[in-house]
């Protein structure tokens, strides 16, 4: 079911609920931008600080989307509409909506060229490029990639044609089932690539930078990162969550869902990083090289196991299907907003948004080489519209939802909604009110 069905009609069970969105949840943030994070920032500050981030803030505003997709019944914008006129509430709420979809669109556009970083890497594991390769070696590979502005441009032309080309057909629920044996054979794939870094000599220090914080590195910039991440990785701020739940059954428990969720968005960007940093330390690798970082250690890996090259195949592919997973939860609600307020079809909605992402893609990718010394703010232009969505919008829209959620809704009747006793609800509103919203607006003014 996609969130286009005209007939809203619900989710065939919780589990199908729970794939969908764990599908938009699970991708290039766990694998790809988590590990460079952490590396960028120094390691485990960061990542205790992105944990409480996760389960403090990002948790409850999961489940106050939800929960208001489901009383709303609409998509975001008309709920938020809704919800506020329902409640007396001022119409800026729809602002909401309104941020989330422009986020979407922003994300869309970077995120279809790191996909194309995928696929560029598929072939590459398939023609044994890979093979017998240290570190140097798969780095020239990667810098000849990122020097080529047309290899770069066709890898991410193609993973947006893929994207638009789902989208346009509705076929999105074909996608679920395929979700449903893809996303295990990830998880295992990881699994046997921690195991291969425990082999490397770097893995305890992997575990100690992941693990073992030095908390003179925190910095705001950092807090305010980790912050941002996990709005991106649970796919928070956008309205997505917010779709998915206008089609949710009164039965299905949003908190266990919503843990359900959360935990194995967790464990699969943890993965990640086990997976990485060990070759990062073996192979004397740079940790702060940014988002090339996955790119230059894992075909190492590659390279030097028994069949590596099927492995790299299996990997980039299972990561491209991930990363096509959440771009197309990016792109239909930026689709539903074109052609609800265009005479376009679903067809025209759906090309008239995929190719203006695309063109701002190409900006974006741009900035790896042509462009870089091209700077806004500071920022160059692939940073520029990560920073914009991930540190500015999506924390905004957040706290937009987890305010709405915890102050302007009938409080007994969120109590029912969330299935909670009196006592649990008290820890509920004590998060949903105090914790999480002026963590966000601490980390994010602390930043200005
Ligand atoms: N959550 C996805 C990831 O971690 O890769 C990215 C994403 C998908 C972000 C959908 C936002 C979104 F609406
Ligand atoms: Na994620």
């Amino acid at each position: 079911m996609t969130t286009a069905n005209k007939v809203h009609a619900q989710w065939s069970s919780r589990m199908g609920f729970v794939l969908a969105a764990t599908g938009s949840a699970v991708g290039l943030g766990n694998i790809w931008k988590f590990p460079y994070m952490v590396g960028d920032s120094g390691g485990a500050a960061f990542v205790l600080i992105y944990l409480a981030c996760i389960f403090l803030i990002g948790l409850p505003i999961l489940v106050g989307e939800w929960l208001l997709g489901r009383r709303g019944q609409k998509n975001p914008i008309h709920t938020m509409q809704q919800l506020a006129a329902d409640n007396h509430r001022s119409r800026v709420w729809v602002l909401v909506g309104l941020g989330g979809v422009l986020a979407a669109f922003l994300i869309l556009s970077f995120y279809s060229v790191i996909g194309g970083w995928s696929l560029a890497y598929i072939k590459d594991a398939v023609t044994g490029n890979f093979s017998g390769q240290d570190g140097d070696g798969i780095g020239a590979i990667f810098g000849g990639l990122l020097a080529s502005p047309g290899l770069l441009i066709f890898w991410h032309s193609l993973f947006m044609l893929i994207t638009i080309g789902i989208v346009a057909r509705g076929v999105t629920g074909g996608l679920e089932a395929a979700a449903r044996t893809l996303m295990p054979a990830l998880g295992v794939l990881l699994v046997l690539l921690v195991i291969y870094g425990m082999t490397t000599g770097g893995f305890m220090d992997a575990l100690a930078f992941m693990f073992k914080p030095d908390w003179s590195q925190l910095n705001g910039g950092i807090v305010l990162a980790a912050l941002g991440h996990a709005f991106f990785t649970l796919s928070l701020g956008m309205g997505i969550m917010m779709a998915y739940g206008s089609y949710l059954g009164e039965d299905v428990s949003l908190l266990q869902s919503a843990r359900t969720v959360v935990i194995m968005d967790t464990v699969i960007a943890l993965a990640a990083g086990l997976a990485i940093f060990p070759i990062v330390f073996a192979n004397g690798l740079d940790l702060g090289q940014g988002p090339g970082l996955i790119f230059v250690t894992l075909p190492v890996a590659f390279g030097n196991i028994t069949a590596g090259w099927l492995v790299g195949v299996a990997f980039f592919v299972l990561l491209t299907f991930a990363a096509i997973a959440s771009a197309i939860s990016l792109l239909e609600p930026v689709v539903e907003f074109v052609e609800e307020r265009t005479p376009l079809s679903r067809m025209g909605a759906t090309l008239v948004s995929g190719v203006a992402a695309w063109a701002l893609g190409i900006l974006a990718l741009l900035s790896f080489n042509v462009l870089s010394d091209f700077t806004l703010l500071g920022l160059g232009i692939f940073d520029l519209l990560d920073t914009l969505t991930s540190k500015f919008l999506l924390p905004l829209t957040g706290l937009g939802v987890i305010l709405f959620v915890a102050w302007c809704l009938d409080k007994e009747q969120v109590r029912q909604e969330l299935g909670l006793d009196i006592y649990d609800f008290s820890l509920w509103n004590l998060i949903a009110r105090y914790i999480a919203p002026i963590g966000v607006l601490v980390v994010f003014f602390a930043n200005l």
